[in-house]
């Protein structure tokens, strides 16, 4: 499947109704690396109720135990680090859910839901997202449907994402994505997009964190026309005074990134969908592939 068929399966990807079946638990340990760790880092900004951990480690935190959701997610169902954490957490007790298109995870016997194969694990962000969501958050049909209807928009017409990496590519720039809560994971989501697709390295932060470090390079920093900035439109007042006084005594001018949606479950996937489309156009304007992993895949051989 080409890549921009592989984006656009998204909207479909938010109808995936899975879920796993939970009962009385204290906390949720999501394991998962790269394409596929992201998926707990997005539900991490949608849900407090209880206590999220997400872990990105061979390892897993101390206090797992017989009470704990523990979903490892792995599109690939081989990842070394993953696969590591799964048995630390077996070994603890811990109610282990995995969600896979196979591999060994999927052999390992434990409480799995299958999502299909054939897509980069980046392009499964919706199949590898949905289960835990459907689980813990349950989403209304009607956010279900405004998420999907607004991802087919972007799917019709992404002359504005288009336009942003022409930019980006005019000048050969460095991207710069600000977010703020509850999308600070999807600000982070973009890097890893720009890193894979587009084959360049980017650098990822949040309001209003970064008004206690990056504030000054944004100001003094060398090489600053080199950087590519944007921030994400906030809902809350206080984070659009920020940025916008943070572009004033810095002399930065921020790309805004408006988000479509009235839930946070359709603004979520549309602003990651909003950065697929930025991020699969700059890999285009740049002649490369944006399926190509294969450093990747190299490394993983390399270290297996
Ligand atoms: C994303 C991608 C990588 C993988 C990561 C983990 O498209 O290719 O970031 O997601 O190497 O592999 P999986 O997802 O198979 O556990």
């Amino acid at each position: 499947m080409e890549f921009r068929d592989e984006l656009k399966t998204l909207k479909d990807q938010v109808k995936f109704g899975e879920f796993f079946k939970v009962d009385s638990f204290s906390n949720i340990v999501i394991a998962g690396m790269g394409g596929s760790g992201i998926a707990g880092r997005i539900f991490s900004e949608m849900y407090s109720d209880k206590p999220v951990f997400v872990s990105d480690d061979y390892s897993i935190p101390n206090f797992v135990d017989e009470n704990t959701e523990f979903i490892a997610v792995s599109y690939s169902g081989n990842t070394e680090e993953t696969l590591s954490a799964v048995e630390a957490a077996m070994k603890k007790g811990a109610k282990v859910h995995a969600i896979t298109s196979g591999g060994k995870l999927g052999e390992m016997g434990i409480d799995t839901i299958k999502i299909p194969s054939g897509l980069q694990p980046r392009s499964a962000v919706g199949y590898l997202t949905m289960p835990i969501i459907n689980t813990f958050i349950k989403p209304s049909p009607d956010d279900v449907d405004e998420a999907s209807r607004i991802l087919a928009d972007l799917d019709a017409n992404n002359t504005v994402q288009e336009n942003i990496a022409t930019e980006i590519f005019a000048g050969r720039r460095i991207p710069v994505i600000y977010g703020a809560s509850p999308f600070r994971s999807i600000a982070y989501r973009w890097k890893t997009q720009f890193n894979e697709n587009a084959k360049v390295l980017a650098y990822s932060s949040y309001f209003s964190e970064l008004n206690h470090n990056d504030t000054m390079p944004l100001r003094d920093t060398y090489r600053k026309d080199e950087f590519y900035f944007m921030a994400f439109d906030s809902e809350d007042e206080r984070i659009r005074k920020r940025i916008e006084v943070t572009q004033k005594i810095t002399g930065t001018q921020f790309k805004k990134i408006d988000v479509r949606g009235t839930s946070l479950f359709a603004r979520s996937f549309y602003l990651i969908h909003v950065g697929d489309y930025i991020t699969y156009h700059l890999a285009r304007l740049r002649g490369i592939d944006p399926q190509d992993v294969s450093a990747i895949e190299d490394l993983k051989k390399r270290i297996a």
